[in-house]
């Protein structure tokens, strides 16, 4: 399977999740009710590490050939998975209700708004400079992991 479209259905798959997430924190009122959200989001984090590690491994290396001395795109791009993935311990450490709400509130945004601009920017850019066979190659690569 073609990378970028193993990468758009995970996309497709965690931002399902993220939409049922977000309308449990809606009726969320007790405390176990929190610990439950967490353990949620804690599970969604997980595939969303891999998904990471996925891109860090199969199509950052690639994509730094093309885009020679300026890899600040790259760059941005690994300290926003960086960013998402910081929930998890601060998820795991805490017992506040609020604190545990607030921080998966932002969760959700950010990874968001990470996906989006992957869609717009990142993944289009990468589907032109590596094209159909080596995408093809990469995902094959991938699934195998
Ligand atoms: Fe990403
Ligand atoms: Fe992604």
């Amino acid at each position: 399977m073609d990378l970028i479209k193993l990468l758009l259905v995970e996309h497709k798959v965690i931002l399902r999740q993220l939409h049922y997430l977000e309308k449990l924190i809606k009726v969320t009122r007790s405390r176990k009710d929190v610990c439950c959200l967490r353990e949620m989001t804690l599970l969604i984090a997980d595939a969303v590490q891999r998904h990471s590690k996925t891109e860090d491994k199969f199509l950052f290396p690639d994509i730094g050939r093309y885009l020679h001395k300026d890899k600040s795109f790259i760059a941005m791009m690994e300290f926003e998975h960086g960013e998402i993935l910081g929930i998890m311990p601060v998820l795991e450490g805490t017992e506040n209700p609020k604190v545990i709400v607030k921080e998966i509130e932002n969760f959700i945004k950010t990874l968001r708004t990470h996906f989006l601009k992957e869609e717009n920017n990142y993944f289009p850019f990468a589907r032109r400079q590596l094209g159909s066979n080596r995408l093809r190659i990469l995902g094959n690569k991938a699934m195998k992991v």
